[in-house]
């Protein structure tokens, strides 16, 4: 059985897919796979383990509906049809659990990095220009005691709530569509509407999924609806804030600063005025990348496709209604 990897994962993951005798072609080129190239690699190979960038729609998977298997290198699956999938009844595993901590730490770096303008202040030394300092100049924020706002507290939200609430002794309020009972009892968090998470929270962090629902989700409504002195943190997809109003909510004081892990589109331009200001500070998608986090998600993925290739149920799936269907 043969598996076609699209961009060069840990060799951990590597080993686990030949140690289980599967023949892997990786794409190794410093260039990205077209659309046609991916779909071309996946025609010729029983399973495909899709690290980020091929958006696997309905009509790629059409024309790859032999596929056993698409193990996603990532716990996001925004890229997938996942009902297409269903329908031709393949199996479409993620990497959950396994990139909680990496994730939500840099969520608390923008945080820290914002609201101390770190990266401003360290731009200003580099281009020679530290000055003078003055007791009034250049001040940031604090974060301790505030109050936090997570739209979507699921397992990276949470996870941010539990460091921030130990290392900041931060209120946490929250927006999910359920209540999430167990961060209500561990974090004293509080459910509150959307509209209240705006209106009281010091810093907003959106840790949802990107669906039709949360696509556009932030934008100059709901900024001038926050705190002028807030800070917007979004690690988790950049589609879920419209960055041209978010900017212009930036620029106009509307709120008070921005971090980013994700941006719409990626990569961003260099032009991307959020890079030369004071209050924002933007990284490239960073969110799992520590060595243990990418080599437990390449465990998981390549488990992921061993378990496909056999037909067995994957341990990981986003759509498990096909094994549902199958009985
Ligand atoms: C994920 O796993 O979804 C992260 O965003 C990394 O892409």
């Amino acid at each position: 059985m043969k598996v076609f990897i699209n961009k060069i994962i840990p060799a951990e993951g590597i080993k686990r897919l030949t140690e289980a005798g599967l023949e892997v072609t990786v794409w190794r080129e410093e260039r990205l796979l077209t659309r046609e190239e991916a779909i071309e690699y996946c025609q010729e190979h029983d399973a495909f383990l899709n690290v980020g960038q091929n958006g696997v729609d309905a009509d790629f998977l059409q024309q790859c509906s032999h596929l056993k298997v698409i193990a996603l290198h990532s716990v996001g699956f925004d890229n997938v049809d996942v009902s297409a999938a269903t329908r031709l009844k393949i199996p479409i595993g993620n990497t959950p659990g396994v990139l909680n901590r990496a994730t939500a730490e840099i969520a608390l770096l923008l945080m820290l990095t914002v609201s101390r303008k770190a990266l401003y202040l360290h731009k200003k030394i580099t281009e020679g220009a530290w000055g003078i300092s003055q007791p009034t100049k250049d001040l940031g924020v604090d974060l301790i005691g505030k109050t936090l706002g997570i739209v979507g507290l699921g397992r990276i939200g949470s996870e941010l709530g539990r460091i921030c609430k130990q290392a900041l002794h931060m209120n946490i309020i929250y927006y999910n569509r359920g209540r999430n009972l167990e961060a209500e009892k561990e974090l004293n968090a509080q459910k509150v509407s959307f509209e209240n998470l705006l209106k009281h929270s010091d810093v907003v962090s959106v840790h949802t999924a990107l669906t039709e629902d949360t696509t556009g989700m932030f934008g100059l409504r709901e900024f001038n609806k926050m705190k002028k002195s807030a800070i917007f943190i979004n690690t988790a997809r950049g589609a879920i804030h419209r960055e041209k109003e978010l900017t212009q909510a930036l620029q106009e004081k509307i709120i008070w600063g921005v971090g980013l892990d994700v941006t719409d589109p990626e990569p961003t331009s260099k032009d991307n005025p959020l890079l030369s200001m004071e209050n924002a500070v933007v990284f490239p998608h960073i969110g799992s990348s520590t060595k243990e986090t990418r080599d437990a998600m390449s465990r998981l993925a390549a488990e992921n496709i061993i378990a496909g290739l056999k037909g067995e149920k994957i341990p990981y799936p986003v759509n498990p209604e096909i094994y549902e269907e199958k009985l």
